[in-house]
């Protein structure tokens, strides 16, 4: 079921609401977020998910507060990889015990904030990483909970800019030196291995590299079980895909299932974790923008919006697809092929190519499937202040982040004196 849907009127519309009508009131470039597509997302996981098996939300994808406040009142734990995710997490009410804090390059700073807080798990990307984290609990005398992030080596097939689980990156612990950094993590006196982990990349949409993956890590829990080390949890990662365009749909209550079974049957006293992120906003949101200018060339034309890449950069940087289509039902007749671009300097700054749109100056656009890596890769390029966002719950929009002021931009800055 979608969560925005064209009304009999030609008006685009969640939970009832006109997107015109909220892009009208709110301003333009704006993000809207359907709450009621939120839970169902959750649900989605969450059917197929008895405890004790966990989800903790990657905070990346979408770290407005009033999201991961939601998330947590539906039940999520947290993927965090910054110090910054974990106050976020923190100040929306979220439970520092059900935080995972990934990433390669974990400060001290975060990682004593981390420790301070209480936080579950630190996936642990290298055996430096490890050393520095046993000090730092040896320091304030505490032993801090750690998993390993493995390396399985298997091709997520997906865009090489988010595929992670290959030899060949900077993420993770080899599989070849995975038993051997285990047994150096339990020789530790400052830190508990409880878990392994392994995140192979994102937007993948078929469920066998996640089985190959689940295998391999399986072997190895066997491996270190043998070796006395024995695990309480398995950390699958996120990257589960969404379909953006026409793509078949990631078969998610198969994954979840087909998962459970391997490890009840190979590993039976396993708590299994996931680290979804799009997955569960990816198309819970959209961008709403206007069309400032249409621009006629011989063989072009481009309808020229007020949201760029600086809003969201996902075209520019992946050449990722979002569809776009108009918010109310079109008054002009013909439909033509048409770039929709940003007001940004670049001639990468584009939201999508020759797409087949009836438009006109002064119409809203809305971009789709953009709940997910939007707002939070959003900058301030071409001193743009950043979108507002609201979120529609029960047919209200609350607005749950205000459009920059420009002197915001500016007012950590100081002139010469
Ligand atoms: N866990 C770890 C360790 C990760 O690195 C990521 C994403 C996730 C979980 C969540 O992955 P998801 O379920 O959302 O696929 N900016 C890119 C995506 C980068 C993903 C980075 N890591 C995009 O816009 O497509």
């Amino acid at each position: 079921e979608a969560a925005f849907t064209r009304q009999a009127d030609g008006q685009l519309a969640v939970d009832g609401l006109p997107l015109k009508t909220l892009a009208e009131r709110y301003g333009t470039p704006l993000y809207i977020y359907s709450d009621a597509a939120l839970t169902r997302n959750w649900q989605a996981f969450a059917r197929h998910w008895p405890a004790p098996h966990r989800l903790c939300y990657a905070v990346k994808a979408n770290s407005n507060l009033a999201i991961l406040q939601r998330l947590a009142q539906l039940g999520a734990g947290f993927d965090i990889v910054s110090g910054g995710e974990l106050a976020r997490v923190l100040a929306a009410g979220g439970d520092a015990a059900q935080v995972v804090f990934s990433g390669v390059a974990k400060s001290v700073t975060e990682i004593t904030q981390a420790l301070t807080a209480g936080i579950g798990c630190f996936n642990v990307e290298s055996l430096a990483e490890l050393d520095r984290i046993n000090a730092i609990a040896a320091d304030l005398g505490c032993i801090a909970p750690v998993s390993l992030r493995i390396n399985p080596d298997v091709d997520a097939q997906t865009h090489p800019y988010i595929a992670t689980g290959l030899k060949a990156n900077k993420f993770g612990i080899a599989m070849d030196d995975a038993v051997a950094s285990f047994v150096y993590a339990a020789s530790l006196a400052h830190v508990k291995v409880v878990g392994a982990d392994c995140h192979i990349g994102s937007q993948i949409l078929s469920v066998d590299p996640f089985l190959d993956a689940a295998q391999r890590m399986l072997d190895l829990v066997a491996e270190l079980a043998r070796r006395d080390i024995p695990l309480q949890h398995l950390d699958m990662g996120g990257g589960m895909g969404i379909q953006y365009q026409q793509e078949a749909p990631f078969a998610l209550a198969e994954y979840l299932q087909r998962l459970q079974a391997l490890v009840k049957e190979q590993q039976p006293h396993l708590t299994l974790m996931l680290e979804p992120g799009r997955a569960l906003v990816g198309n819970s949101g959209v961008l709403v923008t206007q069309v400032e200018y249409l621009k006629r060339s011989a063989d072009k034309c481009f309808a020229l919006v007020d949201a760029g890449m600086n809003d969201l950069v996902r075209p520019a940087l992946y050449q990722a697809w979002h569809d776009i289509v108009p918010v109310h039902a079109s008054t002009e007749p013909q439909a033509t092929l048409v770039d929709v671009v940003g007001p940004v300097c670049e001639t990468g700054d584009f939201l999508g190519h020759a797409r087949h749109l009836a438009v006109k100056a002064g119409d809203y656009l809305a971009v789709m499937n953009a709940g997910a890596y939007g707002f939070t890769m959003a900058s301030n390029y071409n001193t743009r202040p950043r979108a507002a966002e609201l979120l529609v719950r029960a047919g209200q929009a609350h607005v749950i982040r205000e459009r920059e002021e420009l002197q915001q931009l500016w007012k950590d800055e100081r002139l010469l004196p």
